[in-house]
């Protein structure tokens, strides 16, 4: 028998050894007893890191909605998959058994075909989080598309980039979305992408909020007459092991916007085996993560991960504040909900509004937290263990990213003892590596350096949708034959890593990571505009804000600013969002260079954070002068 499920620290020790030692033997064992294959591999792995090519399980063919559905018709047919809490807790939650999962997902997956899609073409997804959603996401995967979901908080720009990165040939959106007291309209938003998108020849729109749309004729379809004339049953496409299941856009330091490609065995094998051990799922058990499917986290463990366990997954439409803040505590009483995974952005919004939403509720139930996104601050992992844990649940503050597919460091709840702020161990099968700044390893404990990944594991992203180039020089290009995650961490005195954030331009605000590139180019679009840094500085409750420093093209003072920091912020919120609004704006005569041109941002950085005892040496600046003026006016 495989080790699928780790009971103590002593095997995880020992698990640990041997996917170290023999990761293909190890990782074929895991595959051979917990999954369907429709044909097995002929090769577990072949990785060369200096292409970068990986490929795991080649030659297996599979189809991952029959380990996610099928396969658990047998078992637990009648036991619920997905439990969907609406936005307005008035409104009935839905109990949708694994039997009903598979006539819907099959249904859905006919009215693809039907519209033309074939196994290979692109589909965009951009829905709130209905049931819909994770439907439409299995049913792409039934049939062989790969699905590209795009959160439905993104501007119409940022979803006409995204359509059109991947020539996506389909979008499924809906007439609109609840967000707390709040409506919006998602499918004017999508008619307004569409405008600029010539590839995409159907749109389907499921209902949600019964408000008058506009249809394009020959292109809108309502979903729900074509899914009731749908027929039940639809046979899975049988998909080769490295085949993409899909593809999720992620923020860079730099440029557009990186499709990262996830392919379907070694996801699936990787998801199903990190889930099950992380938050110790058992068959009786109800789990939700409150994440979006817009995001990495929603597609690997509120969908994929769980469902291949035949776990009972919650989704939930709203938001933690309404119709008050003790909503998620709520949910878990009306639920029981056994595993609740959150980010510390959340939890220091409900810390803030002190224990007496929490007190109100029966969380007795709860067995294990989880946390992600970024690192986790002493206070906010203290209020979560004594107030929501009970100090009984341990708490399982899990490292990874959109590119790893899959948690890396974590702990394992009941095995590995927790420390606040740290993730502590790698899962079983990786490897880490902390770098210094030449490029040496760093061995032994109580080190810190750049945090990289030395072996391959089966769900990293296998490249970027249309640049394999850019893949290569962004993570693999920084330290030889390595994976370089764009982190920074230490190794403390008993092996447990600290995630310290991240060393490049990514600014992780309320969990989303945003790249400080696109976010200047919004800026710059303004006509007033000569220049700007984004920098992030330290925020109570998102962890970190954005701090613009904006040079103008006529020196300020005919301007008025207020004006324009309003004008700022709605560019942005039109071109990527208003998760990427700028809390702080600052107009400076000129930003501090180095003499090749380069924006010194790790100087504004110190500023923005009101950190400037040590500046580090400024005189070998282009523009020493404008340090001072920018340092008196600080916001
Ligand atoms: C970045 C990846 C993985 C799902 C959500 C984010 C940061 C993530 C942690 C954690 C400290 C964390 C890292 C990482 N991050 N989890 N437990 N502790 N930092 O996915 O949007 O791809 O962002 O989030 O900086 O590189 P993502």
């Amino acid at each position: 028998m495989s080790n699928y499920h780790i009971k103590h620290l002593e095997e995880y020790y020992q698990v640990y050894r041997k996917s170290v030692r023999n990761p293909e033997i190890f990782w074929e064992e895991i595959a051979e007893e917990h999954f369907m294959w429709r044909k097995k591999w002929d090769n577990v792995l072949s990785w060369d890191f200096t292409k970068p090519e990986v490929k795991w399980f080649e030659g297996a063919q599979l189809n991952i909605t029959e380990n996610c559905i099928d396969r658990h018709l047998y078992t637990r047919g009648d036991k619920t998959a997905i439990i969907f809490e609406p936005n307005n807790p008035e409104e009935e939650a839905q109990h949708i058994s694994y039997r009903q999962l598979h006539e819907k997902v099959c249904r859905f997956a006919n009215v693809l075909k039907e519209k033309g899609i074939q196994k290979g073409d692109r589909v965009c997804i951009y829905l709130p989080m209905i049931p819909e959603l994770a439907i439409s996401v299995l049913a792409c995967a039934r049939i062989g598309a790969i699905h590209s979901v795009v959160f439905a908080g993104f501007s119409s720009i940022a979803l006409s980039t995204r359509i059109n990165d991947s020539n996506c040939k389909m979008v499924i959106t809906s007439d609109g979305s609840f967000r707390g007291a709040k409506t919006i309209d998602l499918k004017g938003i999508v008619d307004d992408a569409l405008e600029d998108c010539d590839g995409i020849e159907s749109v389907l729109v499921a209902k949600r909020i019964n408000s008058e749309i506009h249809m394009k004729e020959g292109r809108d379809h309502w979903l729900q007459p074509l899914l009731d004339e749908a027929y039940h049953d639809c046979v899975p496409e049988i998909m080769d092991a490295e085949d993409p299941l899909f593809i999720l856009y992620t923020s860079g330091s730099t440029g557009k916007p990186k499709g990262m490609v996830h392919t379907t065995a070694g996801y699936m094998v990787f998801t199903a085996y990190t889930f099950k051990n992380v938050f110790q799922y058992r068959e009786k058990d109800v789990y939700w993560c409150t994440a979006d499917i817009g995001w990495i986290t929603g597609h690997s463990y509120i969908l994929y991960g769980p469902l291949c366990n035949g776990a009972t997954t919650v989704m939930f439409e709203g938001v933690p504040s309404y119709p008050d803040f003790g909503r998620f505590w709520e949910i878990i009483e009306k639920h029981k909900v056994n595993q609740f995974y959150t980010a510390p952005t959340a939890i220091r919004a409900l810390a803030k509004e002190g224990v007496k939403h929490v007190e109100k509720h029966d969380l007795s139930s709860i067995k294990v937290l989880g946390t992600v996104g970024e690192p986790i601050n002493e206070e906010a992992w203290h209020w979560y263990d004594d107030n929501i844990g009970k100090r009984k649940a341990p708490i399982v503050d899990t490292w990874w990213q959109t590119e790893t597919g899959g948690i890396m460091i974590t702990p394992i709840a009941f095995c590995t003892p927790t420390k606040p702020t740290y993730a502590t161990l790698p899962f079983i099968g990786i490897q880490p590596a902390l770098m210094d700044e030449n490029g040496k390893e760093i061995k032994g404990n109580q080190v810190d350096g750049r945090l990289c990944i030395k072996f391959p594991w089966p769900s990293m992203a296998r490249t970027i949708w249309g640049n394999h180039q850019r893949y290569k020089d962004t993570y693999f290009s920084a330290y030889e034959n390595k994976y370089f995650t764009g982190d920074g961490a230490l190794r403390d005195e008993v092996g447990y890593y600290r995630i310290t954030g991240r060393v490049d331009d990514v600014i992780i605000v309320s969990g989303h990571n945003l790249g400080t590139a696109p976010i200047e180019d919004a800026i710059n679009e303004h006509p007033a505009v000569a220049e700007s840094a984004i920098v992030g500085f330290p925020h109570d409750i998102k962890g970190n804000a954005l701090y613009g420093f904006v040079t103008l093209k006529e020196s300020g003072e005919s301007r008025n600013h207020d004006n324009v920091r309003k004008e700022i912020n709605q560019i942005i919120t039109e071109q990527i969002g208003p998760i990427a609004k700028l809390d702080k704006v600052q107009f400076t005569n000129g930003l501090p260079k180095t003499r090749s041109g380069k924006i010194m941002r790790r100087i504004l950085r110190k500023i923005a954070g009101k950190e400037t005892s040590n500046l580090g040496d400024t005189s070998t600046l282009l523009n020493p002068e404008v340090v001072q003026d920018i340092m008196d006016n600080v916001l």
